[in-house]
């Protein structure tokens, strides 16, 4: 089928399944044009908490399918590549964390969303990127495990040094290979655009940024700034939406390296194939998801 034909059809059996399309900010250009909905994981969990729609089509890594599932337990949600994963939701195993706990009992345990449904049920709270110093603020204990990022976990302890951040070894390994000589590089080509840079890069990238945040607060940031230029410092699929809202101003990405290889395996084709087969479904134990719930409800309230 051509491109065409293939979104004539998705939309068709949107409307037959009664679906809706999340997506999230690093799909492919085609999958973003198409979605119901587009965001960072927030908002995305925002919005999989609230729709009313039968079944709910995700467009993103299973974490992400399977938070809107704990989310909307009652809908089918469907991922169109089940083997969309995040290695560095996959650094961290819920047996793992049961261990590190116990080397600190007193701490309180603060996933990122980046995590699996296991791990989120043996955490206090869930945290994405856009919340996380939020997230970390409203605990009023001192000790903090936060899994399983730990440039994101650094980036925290920055923020709110007040607070005792245990960091866990996990990374993004998109992010993670960026190298501070390729960044110096870029910001010579474009002394005068603005660095924005997503908490997943290591801590001496970071502290380059002229702001830091998740894909929605730096794409939100670069259509309010009045600045016309923008080094962006995250997963490239961001660039559609930069350029959208922002036809005449200048984007470059922070390095060629920003590609996620498991958030560009959906494709229109696997969507069609997704609505059509009902596949594939995302299932958990009742167990987990109420487990798993307390910690992403509590992150929900802040
Ligand atoms: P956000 O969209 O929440 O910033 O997340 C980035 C990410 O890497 C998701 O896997
Ligand atoms: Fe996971 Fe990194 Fe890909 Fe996000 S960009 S899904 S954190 S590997």
């Amino acid at each position: 089928m051509d491109k065409k034909t293939l979104v004539e059809e998705i939309k068709k059996l949107k409307i037959e399944k009664d679906a809706v399309i999340v997506a999230h900010n690093y799909q492919i250009d085609d999958i973003q044009e198409i979605a119901d909905m587009l965001g960072d994981s927030l908002a995305l969990a925002r919005y999989c908490a609230s729709t009313t729609n039968k079944v709910i089509l995700f467009c993103g890594v299973h974490f992400m399918a399977e938070s809107a599932k704990i989310l909307s337990p009652e809908k089918t949600v469907l991922l169109p590549e089940i083997d969309a994963g995040c290695p560095m939701a996959d650094m961290v195993t819920a047996e793992a964390l049961r261990k590190k706990k116990q080397q600190h009992p007193e701490a309180i345990v603060v996933c990122y969303i980046n995590s699996s449904a296991e791990v989120k049920a043996e955490s206090d709270i869930c945290c994405t990127s856009s919340n996380a110093i939020d997230v970390i603020k409203s605990i009023k204990e001192k000790d903090i495990l936060f899994v399983p990022d730990q440039n994101l976990g650094s980036y925290v302890a920055k923020m709110v040094p007040e607070k005792n951040i245990i960091l866990w070894e996990g990374y993004c390994i998109t992010h993670h290979r960026i190298n501070p000589t390729e960044v110096d590089k870029i910001k010579e080509l474009h002394p005068d655009a603005l660095l924005l840079i997503h908490p997943e890069c290591k801590p001496e990238i970071v502290e380059k940024a002229d702001f830091v945040g998740s894909t929605k607060q730096i794409i939100d940031f670069a259509t309010e700034n009045s600045c016309q230029k923008y080094i962006i410092g995250t997963e490239m699929g961001v660039l559609y939406k930069l350029k959208k809202n922002n036809p005449q101003k200048q984007f470059y990405l922070m390095s060629p390296g920003l590609v996620c290889a498991n958030m560009k395996k959906n494709t229109l084709q696997s969507i069609y194939e997704s609505l059509r087969d009902n596949k594939y479904e995302i299932t958990m134990d009742d167990n987990i998801i109420r487990q798993a719930r307390k910690s992403l409800d509590r992150m929900l309230k802040i």
